[in-house]
């Protein structure tokens, strides 16, 4: 049977990315945008059908109700939350406004939770429930600093997850934090590591091979990371 995905953040980077390669992979593809999507539009063009639009923005409890309103009687094999934002350039703790870091870890850390909880009726048993975490949100790894507010984003969208995952424990579900490495994107910029196509399909070898339940912090690789 044919398996649907829902991509929550897919405009453009690797939430695009993601929703192509799994449409390329035979899967249905929900893909959400908050605003206009050139690129996406033109993926959907390219996908035979295989990708559909939707709307959402995940800081707005008006917007993630219209979603799941028009989402209808979809269910899901996988619901990945990509949605992401840097948060303000100096990155400090000190010279942050309440603004930038309410703003920071509403899209980054809560809202990631809050549209989850909304879509996890409609996860299929044996199904995938994924956030895009990073890297920088590993506190084990953190010996080196910098990026401090966006760490702490994903560190607490880390917690906020397994916090999540404890209770969704007698679901026969995975829930997996991922790493997608350092890639080329407009968060990544132009330095980075890897290239979108290789970074998605890592990360769909990943989701494909760890279906068992449970709650697992990967990269893109199947590595597994410290907390
Ligand atoms: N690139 C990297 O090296 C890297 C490494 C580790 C983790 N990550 C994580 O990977 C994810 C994707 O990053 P990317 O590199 O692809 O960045 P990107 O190109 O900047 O894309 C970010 C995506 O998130 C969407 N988004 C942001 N705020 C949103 C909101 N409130 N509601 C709905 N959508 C929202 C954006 O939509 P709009 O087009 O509407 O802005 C866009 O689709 C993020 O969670 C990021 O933290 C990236």
């Amino acid at each position: 049977m044919t398996k649907s995905a829902i991509i929550i953040g897919a405009s453009r980077g690797l939430g695009l990315g993601l929703a192509t390669e799994h449409a390329a992979r035979g899967w249905q593809v929900i893909a959400t945008a908050r605003g206009d999507a050139p690129d996406l539009a033109a993926a959907i063009a390219a996908s035979g059908g295989r990708i559909t639009l939707a709307h959402v923005d995940i800081d707005d409890a008006d917007s993630v109700a219209a979603l799941v309103a028009a989402l209808g009687e979809a269910r899901f094999d996988l619901i990945f939350v990509n949605a992401g934002v840097t948060g303000p350039g100096h990155a400090s703790a000190a010279k942050a406004s309440a603004e930038e870091i309410g703003a920071l870890m509403m899209t980054n850390a809560t809202a990631p939770i809050r549209i989850a909880e909304r879509l996890l009726p409609r996860l299929n048993d044996g199904g995938t429930l994924a956030f895009m975490s990073s890297i920088l949100g590993s506190v084990g790894l953190n010996t080196g600093g910098g990026y401090d507010l966006y760490r702490a984003s994903k560190a607490a969208l880390n917690t906020l997850t397994r916090s999540l995952a404890a209770r969704l424990k007698d679901r026969p579900v995975s829930i997996l934090s991922l790493h997608p490495g350092w890639v080329r994107t407009a968060m990544g910029g132009p330095s980075a590591d890897i290239d979108v196509e290789t970074s998605v399909r890592g990360l769909a070898d990943v989701i494909a091979a760890n279906t068992a339940p449970g709650h697992r912090y990967l990269d893109y690789k199947g590595d597994t990371l410290p907390w």
